[in-house]
């Protein structure tokens, strides 16, 4: 375990026992993460490149006697509590809901809980693209599978995750987010095929760039966003197609050939939505093959591509976006930038030549500053390990 997740744990247990005046058993971790390709593919049963990042909630928890759930947020500085046979969302304290969530989703899975007081303290920022819900859900879910002694596959996990965002707090997201926040891998991208769950660790070749994100400081509310929106009209163009690819159940079954024969049969917003989706997926599998070779520099087409498309046939992507994208492409050294996670707003992520990290922050953030008069915050992140337990105590 590396030095900061040390001091991380450290730190989280100090803060658990001075909230609940008692030492936690159990410290584990969620990590954030950040697409580098496949955006908006994942609910269209198609494949993603996410990995998880050195940026991550931390949740230590101790076991009661009762059937209270008690949970602390360092980063809210509030409490919310609830009784494990009534778990309901929490208005006021919506910080809650993912880990209210996950329990209720773990209860109805038919996993064993007891009561238990969780402290939760994150460090991904929050509505900026980097998935603080599911760094949150799969930090409560590896606590309580330790705390309770549960034997949960990752995979298993990562599903009770989306299902607490699906179904508890109301946001109809796909899978990649807390795929790659449980099965993410140091040094590694994740390949993963949203539809059987196969997935692939697929090296970075790491020596001479860095992943750095970007967070354009707008801020995004998926459920208030287009998501649910886009959602309806790729199955929407599913339906459209489906006469010409009898097969298909998903965007992701049609093939560029068969989109190119029958694009003109889709009305106009349908018809861009569906050949994002459909290029998309043929980009990520590509840029698995150049990232086995170690082409990075075909990789960075690949992601300004993906963003180019994004904007243009998805319409995900605003004016904050487009200053920082465009002021990341005008400098020297760097491989490729796009926007990450949903869009409208929150972070881009670019591939930069390591020795132009420091020069890259510095141009981007004053041309930046210049367009939007706000000042962008910088992440230099790692591809990172998924979530863990760090810490047992009787
Ligand atoms: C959000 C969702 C993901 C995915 C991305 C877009 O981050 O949580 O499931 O759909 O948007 O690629």
């Amino acid at each position: 375990m590396d030095d900061r997740l040390i001091t991380r744990a450290r730190n989280t247990r100090a803060r658990f026992q001075q909230v609940f005046s008692n030492p936690p058993q159990v410290v584990a971790y969620g990590p954030g993460r950040v697409d580098l390709l496949g955006s908006h593919t994942d609910y269209n049963e198609g494949f993603v490149l996410p990995v998880a990042i050195d940026l991550e909630v931390m949740a230590a928890g101790r076991k009661r006697k009762d059937r209270r759930i008690r949970i602390w947020s360092h980063n809210f500085g509030k409490l919310s509590a609830f009784i494990l046979d009534n778990i309901e969302s929490d208005t006021k304290a919506k910080w809650s809901n993912y880990a209210r969530g996950v329990i209720k989703c773990m209860l109805d899975a038919g996993y064993e809980l007891g009561g238990a007081d969780v402290l939760l303290d994150g460090a991904v920022p929050i509505g900026s693209g980097l998935s603080s819900s599911a760094a949150v859900e799969m930090a409560v879910a590896m606590l309580l599978q330790s705390l309770f002694d549960l034997e949960i596959a990752d995979t298993e996990l990562a599903l009770v995750g989306q299902k607490a965002e699906n179904q508890f707090v109301g946001i109809n997201t796909g899978i990649m987010d807390q795929f790659a926040s449980r099965l993410g891998k140091s040094g590694h991208a994740v390949f993963l095929d949203c539809r059987s769950l196969e997935f692939e660790l697929v090296p970075m070749p790491m020596e001479h760039v860095r992943i750095v994100v970007a967070d354009t400081m707008k801020r995004r509310g998926l459920v208030d966003s287009e998501y649910n929106l886009r959602r309806g009209q790729c199955e929407q163009a599913v339906e459209a197609l489906k006469p010409y690819a009898r097969e298909a159940r998903a965007l992701r079954d049609i093939t560029p050939e068969q989109f190119e024969e029958n694009r003109n049969i889709l009305p106009k917003a349908l018809r861009k939505r569906a050949e994002h989706v459909i290029y998309e997926n043929e980009r990520v599998l590509k840029a698995r093959e150049l990232l086995r070779i170690g082409d990075l520099d075909g990789f960075g087409n690949l992601m300004n591509a993906s963003h180019d498309s994004s904007r243009d046939l998805y319409e995900v992507s605003c004016i904050e976006l487009e200053a920082m994208v465009g002021a990341a492409r005008r400098v020297p050294g760097v491989l490729g930038s796009r926007m990450a996670g949903a869009g409208f707003g929150g972070c881009t992520v670019s591939l930069v030549e390591k020795d132009m990290v420091e020069e890259f922050q510095r141009l981007v953030s004053a041309e930046y500053y210049e367009k939007t008069g706000v000042k962008p915050i910088f992440y230099v992140c790692t591809a990172a390990d998924g979530a863990s337990v760090l810490e047992v105590r009787s």
